[in-house]
């Protein structure tokens, strides 16, 4: 199965043809995922919050879900993630192809190669989202008339919590524009296992102090209720464009890793 898709928040249900579910046991715990037939084309589809969004940011299994796609053959992940967003460049309901992060978060383990046995790896993460993947979906999204746009710099905090609006403050000054809880080290974990990985960013709210008013969970979820359909059929779309060979830098990201 050479393609997945991890659903953020909101992205529970997408419509696709349920063919099975998968238990597969890694070494960080047993991940659930089902197999969806996107018109013929196999997928895996992981709930990165897990059945019924039971899972909060800091405690996802990052790296058993990486690592269980790569042990059913994944080479290319599309993941979802709702954000809010620090500028005016970015609205509400518009969806963006992140290519460049900021990471805030504080209690991730980042890495498959620990030392020791696994050996060490100083990854490159350059262009840590797959400017192939993200070719291919801004071509899908033309052939879908979805208005997208195809770069922005994530910023990656702890949570659960939202954002001060001093810390939004602080983020815009050091380059961020859009924010969300999930991306790291989910992106990072791929890399390393030589996957393909871009993410289709989903404008779900105006981040903290950006305006006058509380943020709900409510309201994140309100405004994925309507790009779900859009993501569906984006998805949907990039399914029939991609070919089977990786002929980016993912694929041998890992060559360097050893015990030095
Ligand atoms: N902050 C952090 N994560 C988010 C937000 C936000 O404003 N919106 C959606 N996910």
């Amino acid at each position: 199965m050479d393609l997945a898709l991890i659903g953020g928040t909101g992205v529970q249900q997408i419509g696709f043809q349920h063919k099975e579910n998968l238990d597969i046991e890694t070494p960080y715990g047993t991940v659930n995922i089902n197999v969806a037939d996107v018109n013929g084309t196999e997928m895996a589809f992981l709930k990165r919050h897990g059945e019924g969004h039971t899972v909060p940011p800091h405690r996802i299994n990052y790296r058993g879900n990486i690592w269980a796609l790569k042990q059913i053959g994944v080479k290319r992940i599309l993941a979802t993630g709702a954000v809010g967003s620090l500028c005016s460049n970015f609205q509400v309901g518009e969806v963006t192809l992140i290519d460049q992060f900021l990471d805030f978060t504080k209690n991730r383990t980042q890495t498959f190669y620990e030392g020791g046995e696994q050996g060490v790896l100083h990854v490159d993460v350059s262009q840590p989202y797959c400017p192939d993947l993200r070719e291919i979906i801004t071509q899908a999204a033309q052939n879908i008339n979805l208005n997208i746009k195809t770069s922005g710099v994530y910023v990656c905090t702890e949570g659960p919590r939202f954002e001060t609006p001093a810390e939004i403050k602080m983020f815009r000054m050091l380059g961020g524009e859009l924010v969300g809880m999930t991306g790291v080290p989910e992106v990072v974990l791929a890399r390393e296992l030589g996957m393909c990985y871009a993410t289709i960013a989903l404008v779900t709210n105006a981040a903290a102090g950006i305006i006058n008013q509380p943020l709900t969970h409510a309201e994140v979820i309100d405004t994925m209720n309507v790009l779900g359909e859009t993501v569906a059929k984006l998805v949907e779309n990039t399914c029939t464009l991609l070919n089977k060979e990786q002929k980016c830098y993912c694929a041998t990201s890992n060559k360097e890793a050893g015990l030095f």
